[in-house]
């Protein structure tokens, strides 16, 4: 199922567009993954992660039960979401997602129209739950998340090293209601 290219106005009522990606979006995909990776505050890699080849392949297999979007501004990504539902009967219901907004882009609710375009995709794959770890640090993605109706369902303490600090992961879900 395809989400369509949607277009979402930010805080200061300017377009950007959400769409599913696809194989020649690869290299910005990857280039966006590590440049916040390499941050070092908001996601677990730090620089190493899938090569382009690799999410290339992925793109262009398109499993089922699996997402990736991507948000452009002026025609330049500067944002992407991936959601995975289980694959198994008994965890077919639960989609697992992260996403990142490219750094000088964050901020202006541009994640708003991931979510929703999220949101819009697990409706049709009868998916009931999505899930997300976030590191407990990342007060700006709590509170982002909380908005769109994720709850913290639990917290596993001292998960994460991040700059010297111990940083405990954050279990959120939201449950789709019917
Ligand atoms: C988290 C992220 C997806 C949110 O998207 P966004 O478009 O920047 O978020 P928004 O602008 O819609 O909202 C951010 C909210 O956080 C609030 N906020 C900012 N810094 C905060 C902080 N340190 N603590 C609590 N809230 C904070 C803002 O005030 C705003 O809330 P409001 O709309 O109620 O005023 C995006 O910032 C991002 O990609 N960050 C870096 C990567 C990342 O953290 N990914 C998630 C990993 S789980």
């Amino acid at each position: 199922m395809s989400v369509g290219v949607i277009t979402y106005l930010d805080r200061e009522n300017n377009p950007y567009i959400v769409r599913e990606a696809v194989p020649d979006d690869s290299s910005d995909i990857i280039s966006l993954i590590t440049e916040v990776g390499l941050e070092g505050e908001y996601i677990a890699n730090e620089g190493e992660y899938y090569s382009v080849e690799q999410q290339r392949h992925i793109l262009t297999q398109h499993p089922s039960g699996q997402l990736i979007l991507v948000a452009l501004v002026d025609k330049r990504i500067i944002g992407t979401l991936e959601a995975v539902q289980g694959t198994f009967r008994k965890n077919r219901h639960v989609a697992t997602m992260g996403m990142a907004l490219k750094k000088g882009f964050r901020g202006l609710n541009r994640g708003q129209g991931l979510i929703m375009a999220l949101e819009q995709w697990a409706e049709t794959q009868s998916v009931e739950k999505i899930a997300i770890s976030v590191f407990e640090s990342n007060g700006r993605a709590i509170h982002f998340y909380k908005r769109y109706g994720f709850v913290i369902e639990a917290i596993r303490p001292n998960q994460f090293r991040i700059g010297g600090q111990m940083v405990a992961e954050v279990f959120m879900a939201k449950y789709l209601s019917d």
